[in-house]
């Protein structure tokens, strides 16, 4: 584990992944100059909201076959891969994962309208993901007081992890109003929970690729969270990881639940955030799911 706190970069909290901790803005730029394939997909996703399920699902999609990848996602996570330059030398149609906001993502990528998956957990529930995946790791420094994190995601404070909730997410919807070449796929964490199927098909139609629905149904049974975190376990080769991802805790494959958040906000918490929601969201068409 390492003991490094926080690194911030324009306005935002960010882990100390080795790359953003030796020179963030570096980083940043490399990933916004970052060459363009046409059938690139980024799985663009604020963290804790689902990335590595739906990263493996793509995954599956794009070899049309239900078969884990032995790579971890964490190889393909542009702020954290030990060197960029990592991305030249996959083979295309390549599926990489970012947290960073819209404004930061490949520019080439976005001027040519190429693929950008999106994914939407309620935000209460990715507090207390967030929470445990704090407290386990050393990453963002050892936060143990589930109101710091809560906190960094809401709190009118100055520095927010990745922009904060809000503002990431409706800096998102935005874009994805105004992109008229339906570059933009969201799916919402709980739809793609309790219908794992139809949304599946959907992303499917979105990247054109043509599965057949037995085909679906088996990817969607593989990336079950039971299924999955038993493949993390014992089917992926982590070694290539480095430093940058500390594996001793389980924290990825936590729960993956709908709702563990009446487990973690008290009641005047609750309150707080519904009226803090309420505000912040008045104007968007988000449809948050919390149960
Ligand atoms: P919990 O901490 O609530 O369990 P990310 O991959 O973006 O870091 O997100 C991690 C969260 O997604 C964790 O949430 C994890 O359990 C959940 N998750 C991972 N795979 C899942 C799956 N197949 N189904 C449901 N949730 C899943």
């Amino acid at each position: 584990p390492r003991e490094s706190g926080p690194v911030i970069f324009d306005g935002m909290v960010l882990p100390p992944f080795p790359p953003l901790v030796q020179d963030a803005k570096k980083r940043f730029e490399e990933i916004r100059n970052m060459e363009y394939r046409k059938d690139d997909i980024i799985l663009a996703i604020y963290p804790k909201s689902g990335t590595h399920w739906v990263w493996e699902i793509v995954s599956m999609l794009l070899k049309q076959k239900a078969e884990y990848s032995k790579i971890p996602k964490e190889l393909f996570f542009l702020e954290a891969m030990p060197d960029l330059s990592m991305v030249e030398s996959m083979e295309s149609p390549r599926a990489v994962n970012t947290h960073l906001p819209y404004r930061w993502l490949p520019k080439q990528h976005i001027e040519n309208g190429g693929k950008i998956v999106h994914v939407v957990r309620n935000p209460k529930d990715v507090c207390v993901s967030l929470y445990h995946h704090m407290k386990n790791s050393k990453e963002i420094g050892e936060i143990k007081d589930f109101k710091t994190v809560y906190g960094m995601m809401f709190l009118n404070q100055k520095e927010k992890l990745t922009d904060g909730w809000f503002k990431y997410e409706k800096d998102f919807e935005e874009a994805e109003k105004n992109d008229t070449r339906g570059a933009i796929f969201t799916v919402h964490y709980e739809s793609l929970k309790k219908n794992p199927i139809p949304e599946i098909s959907r992303l499917a139609n979105f990247l054109n690729i043509n599965v057949k629905t037995e085909e679906i149904a088996d990817i969607a049974d593989k990336c079950s969270f039971k299924k999955l975190k038993l493949a993390d376990e014992t089917i992926k080769d982590h070694s290539g990881h480095g430093d940058f991802v500390d594996r001793d805790k389980q924290f990825v494959y936590r729960k993956g639940e709908i709702g563990d958040w009446r487990n973690h906000f008290t009641v005047a918490m609750n309150e707080q955030f519904d009226a803090i929601y309420k505000e912040e969201m008045k104007d968007s068409d988000i449809q948050t799911q919390f149960e």
